[in-house]
């Protein structure tokens, strides 16, 4: 019998801001209601989950990051039943619902903190946040945001102590020593997964526990912890994903991938040597990324980020080598002033000069590597941004949807939106934007439709093993994914010149080889298999007869063929 795979093995994850993808209710605020209505799009591009960043109540003094309630709806995008609504939705058409879940630390508006900061040292309402009467305890934790604090200590007149914060002053970080704490986290996630969720994004996961004389990371504590939560997750007898956000070297994540721990984490290196490869057009260190990868965590359980709400992070040389920061700093267009913290807070196009090619392989790979790739929404049109804004906010604008006022986001006022669409040369919303680019049978949007379609219907693609080749040119990589009887070779160029090149596919001598896209057919598989790639070429190509995958032969006129799970 073959074993039926959890649903996130794999799948493509769709990550959007509600507040800045579609508003509902003409407020000039995105919302589940506006959501909701853009559900049959998500469905039309093919992904199979959405992430949505965190929608609790809030005061947004870190786009949500900080909550004050874990078990309600931020009222700007509605209630519990528009997330009922949205959540049914999304199920009857077929997809996934993950939520974003900050269990490190709350804002300091949450009822907990008030009481605490209140409550006598020494009590349980007290201790229920981290504090200390020296700012210099933990004094080897690395301060995460230096572009805003210069300490992880704030002092608290209230209290008369200062309290823990790894991120802003904002957010006090919970203390997990605590079983309250522990058992209060618990509980939210048993109160989501009742309703319906399908997963969870893990924000910041390495923080939750801290011991004098290490860095405060991924302490046996937090793992234990982890592993509870597990437990709970698993006591609800279904399939509920667990996406570990670690912004860490490969090998300093797998023990948060035990078997009994975490489904998937960001694989953040790679993110790092994708963009290094496409400034530099050299591939080594993707290649060895990639091996390394599966070194650390065999199969599909590295989800693949190119760009997201955050910065483009890239470290101190901790993540990835200087020299790879070095290369991406030298090679990428970010313009004056945009390095934030440890990286760059701009979208994918603009960091790739508008180049649609680069968008694509870059795509290309990120839609056929072991994993879950996971797309930033507006990168699929190649969305512009707007470098001026604060903080993260250049790449959290409202999302181009028609060539309508405010690019059909909101009916608002342009003073009310929540950020201000992009009006930028090249990226104007009138241009780029859903609606045209459905129109147009090459645009980006739908090369994205299409790619995701075909990985659909290749299930080599989504959970097939995955072997890198050998291949001596310096810009290409090359690999397969082979899952039963079929097996999908993937080459790409990240150089901005052509290449020729020759593969040795002797394993499949004389084997039929199609390429996917467009079902060209080629020479039969040889020992030394030419091909050309054009500057940002890739190709995937079936090798082999494959009779057994149901619609694969009609991959290219393939419209919907998913079934509602
Ligand atoms: C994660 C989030 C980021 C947030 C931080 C603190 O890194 O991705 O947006 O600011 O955690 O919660
Ligand atoms: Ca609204």
């Amino acid at each position: 019998m073959v074993q039926k795979l959890p649903w996130w093995n794999g799948a493509v994850i769709y990550q959007l801001i509600v507040r800045s993808y579609a508003d509902g209710n003409g407020d000039g605020i995105g919302d589940l209601q506006g959501l909701a209505s853009r559900l049959p799009y998500l469905r039309w591009l093919g992904v199979e989950a959405i992430w949505l960043t965190p929608i609790y109540p809030s005061p947004l003094q870190d786009g949500g990051y900080d909550i004050t309630d874990f078990k309600a709806i931020h009222p700007d995008l509605g209630d519990l039943s528009a997330f009922h609504r949205v959540l049914t939705a999304a199920h009857g058409q077929g997809m996934k619902v993950v939520m974003d879940l900050v269990m490190n630390h709350t804002s300091t508006l949450h009822p907990w903190f008030q009481r605490a900061r209140w409550a006598p040292q020494g009590s349980p309402e007290r201790d229920i946040y981290v504090w200390s009467d020296d700012p210099h305890r933990y004094a080897d934790a690395p301060v995460l945001f230096r572009h805003f604090e210069s300490s992880n200590w704030e002092w608290d007149e209230v209290a008369g102590q200062y309290y823990l914060h790894r991120f802003l002053r904002h957010q006090p970080d919970l203390n997990y020593d605590n079983p309250l704490v522990q058992e209060a986290m618990l509980d939210v996630v048993d109160f989501w997964i009742e309703r319906g969720v399908d997963g969870f994004r893990l924000d910041a996961v390495p923080f939750l526990y801290e011991a004098e004389g290490t860095r405060c990371e991924g302490l046996p504590e937090t793992h234990a912890f982890l592993k509870r939560l597990r437990d709970r997750v698993d006591s609800h007898g279904r399939d509920v994903l667990l996406l570990g956000e670690a912004i860490q070297p490969l090998d300093e994540i797998a023990p948060y991938l035990m078997t009994d721990e975490l489904h998937g984490a960001f694989n953040f290196a790679l993110t790092a040597h994708l963009f290094a490869a496409i400034a530099s057009g050299a591939v080594e260190g993707l290649r060895n990324c990639l091996s390394e990868a599966q070194e650390a965590v065999h199969g599909c359980r590295w989800a693949l980020p190119l760009r997201n709400h955050d910065e483009l992070w890239l470290g101190d040389g901790h993540l990835v080598p200087e020299d790879v920061i070095q290369t991406i700093r030298a090679g990428l267009h970010q313009g004056q002033g945009h390095w934030l913290n440890w990286g760059i807070n701009r979208r994918l196009a603009p960091l790739l000069n508008g180049d649609s090619g680069s968008n694509r392989v870059l795509h290309a790979l990120l839609y056929s590597l072991p994993g879950m790739p996971c797309l930033y929404y507006g990168d699929e049109l190649g969305m512009g941004d707007w470098p001026g804004l604060r903080d993260r906010d250049p790449n959290r604008t409202p999302m181009a949807w028609t060539p309508a006022r405010n690019g059909g986001f909101s009916t608002a006022p342009d003073p009310l939106l929540v950020l201000p669409p992009i009006t930028s040369p090249g990226y104007d919303y009138r241009v780029v934007n859903v609606e045209v680019q459905k129109q147009l049978p090459a645009s980006l949007l739908n090369w994205h439709r299409r790619m995701l379609t075909c990985r659909r219907l290749l299930p080599a693609l989504r959970h097939g093993d995955f072997e890198l080749l050998h291949c001596t040119h310096p810009s290409v990589i090359s690999y397969v994914r082979c899952d039963g009887g079929m097996t999908v070779l993937v080459a790409a160029n990240l150089s901005a010149a052509g290449a020729s090149l020759r593969l040795d596919l002797s394993r499949w001598r004389g084997e039929r080889t199609r390429e996917v896209l467009w079902g060209c057919e080629y020479p039969p598989a040889s020992d030394s298999w030419f091909v050309y790639l054009p500057a940002h070429g890739f190709s995937w190509w079936l090798i082999g007869e494959v009779e057994d995958v149901e619609g694969v032969e009609d991959v290219r006129d393939a419209e919907d063929v998913r079934q509602p799970s």
